[in-house]
């Protein structure tokens, strides 16, 4: 080998995905250790041989083939979710590291041509998920997350993507052609509405939008060629409930074969499992909840085997390449182990933000399924294990009045995005929602002076301390 090839090929990369196929994994042996192994193989026969080394190199094979097993029987048995979260399907490393390593690396080689052959036609098959060759179809630790993510939605698979926005995009890319019509309900995340409303029409599929509440115009809305009905509960940002069950056995009994997508993103698999309920395909912005602490972009979608494949082969592959990068996956299986702690605290928190509010002489509504005033609290209690961590109010003040409460607050962000650890306040008329028409902003239940909290893990009363001083100021002058 010439001195500069030495550079790449010098010393043979050890992984599991390695070793099959030859690839660039993260963990390279340090030097001494791997001159000493490249010794220790040449000296010491492998097989057959009475010595100690191979004895002990027999004894790891043989506990490996042990914890294979051992892994499936664990897999069988059902953990409690906050359980799940933290240990629900084996990471599959094969240095048992307890967290899961970065894989950083965009393509996974073949010894041969017949192995190029045999991989390809596993993948495709769907037969295994642990076969890689190019990234944007996949790589161990995105699969990692995808297992467990899996588990927790009680999903056959799962397919995650470069964020929310890419999970939906992917399913409609995926499931679409032109001719099909897509029956969406009136209150959606605003990208959602701009994506099914203005581009997805651009390409012949018609959409029609209206209130899920309304079962009876629900059922009426369905038509012969309708592919895909999408909805989220609760809903971004004015906390509309939609009884997922009820949804899903009307559309199916309609037409069997429509899917039903829904974006649990608000609730978190923590909090609800909308495919118990009878969706078939559930999205996720990652980038909210389950990442958790506000920096990292991602999403994913669940749903069946034969889906997933799809999404993955025909969506993400070739069509939108949304793809989430391994360094994101990483940090939301981190997100995840916590996800119930926080989620536990946020909960709590918005519940006493909500009822501290409903008292408020500065507010006029209060948008917050956990309260029993809120039209959509009987169905939440029904199909969501706690009440989420957003809340929505209307305050009784004017445009300058609203600017100074938002400026006088010390503790609590000015921010966009949601579902952080951090506690952050959005005005979603001229921010999330910026680019609703007045009408559209009527029908979605968007008022111009409304405000969305979405609650983090601080001390409650620090953050009520912080809404009722600013809200003193603001109008005391
Ligand atoms: C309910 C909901 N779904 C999807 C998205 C889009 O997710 P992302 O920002 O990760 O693309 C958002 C973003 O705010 C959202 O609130």
């Amino acid at each position: 080998m010439k001195f500069s090839s030495k550079f790449i090929h010098g010393i043979a990369l050890v992984g599991q995905y390695c070793s099959k196929s030859h690839l660039i994994c993260h963990r390279v042996l340090p030097l001494p250790l791997a001159a000493f192994l490249l010794i220790f193989a040449l000296i010491v026969p492998m097989e057959g041989s009475p010595n100690k080394a191979s004895n002990i190199l027999y004894d790891r094979g043989n506990m490996l083939k042990q914890k294979e097993i051992k892994i499936k029987e664990d897999e069988e048995s059902k953990l409690r979710v906050r359980s799940e979260v933290i240990h629900g399907a084996s990471l599959n490393d094969q240095y048992d590291s307890i967290t899961m390593p970065v894989y950083r690396t965009t393509i996974f080689g073949f010894k041969s041509v017949e192995e190029l052959f045999k991989r390809g036609v596993d993948i495709l098959s769907g037969k295994r998920d642990d076969e890689f060759t190019y990234v944007r179809a996949g790589n161990p630790t995105n699969a990692a997350l995808e297992r467990r993510l899996a588990k927790l939605e009680s999903a056959e698979s799962c397919v995650v993507t470069a964020s929310g926005t890419g999970a939906i995009s992917t399913v409609m890319w995926t499931f679409l052609k032109q001719g099909d019509h897509v029956l969406a309900d009136t209150t959606l995340y605003s990208g959602t509405r701009v994506l099914l409303g203005e581009l997805l029409t651009k390409f012949g599929v018609r959409v029609d939008f209206v209130d899920f509440n309304d079962l009876s115009l629900l059922r009426k809305s369905l038509k012969p060629n309708t592919v895909i009905v999408f909805f989220e509960s609760p809903y971004n940002p004015a906390l509309k409930i939609n009884d997922i069950a009820q949804i899903a056995k009307i559309v199916h009994s309609y037409k069997k074969d429509i899917r039903v997508v829904f974006d649990n993103t608000f609730a978190t698999p923590y909090l609800q499992n909308p495919l118990l309920l009878g969706a078939d395909i559930v999205v996720h912005s990652i980038t909210k909840y389950i990442g958790g602490h506000s920096d990292i972009m991602a999403g994913c979608v669940l749903g069946s085997k034969e889906d997933m494949q799809k999404i993955r082969f025909t969506g993400i592959e070739n069509a939108t390449g949304a793809v989430m990068s391994s360094d994101n996956a990483y940090l939301a299986l981190r997100g995840l182990c916590t996800l119930p702690i926080r989620m536990d605290q946020q909960c709590k928190n918005a519940m006493k933000i909500a009822q501290y509010l409903e008292k408020s002489p500065y507010i006029s509504k209060v948008y917050y399924p956990g309260l029993e005033s809120f039209p959509g609290h009987k169905t939440a209690k029904k199909q969501m294990r706690d009440f989420g961590g957003i809340v929505s109010f209307e305050v009784k003040m004017g445009f300058e009045q609203m600017k100074r409460f938002v400026n006088g607050l010390k503790l609590i962000k000015l921010a966009g995005s949601l579902g952080g650890v951090e506690t952050v306040i959005e005005h979603p008329a001229s921010m999330s929602h910026f680019n609703y028409t007045p009408e559209q902003l009527a029908e979605s239940g968007i008022a111009l002076n409304q405000f969305r909290l979405s609650v983090g893990i601080e001390d409650v009363q620090d953050l009520i301390d912080d809404l009722e001083e600013s809200f003193k100021n603001s109008v005391s002058r």
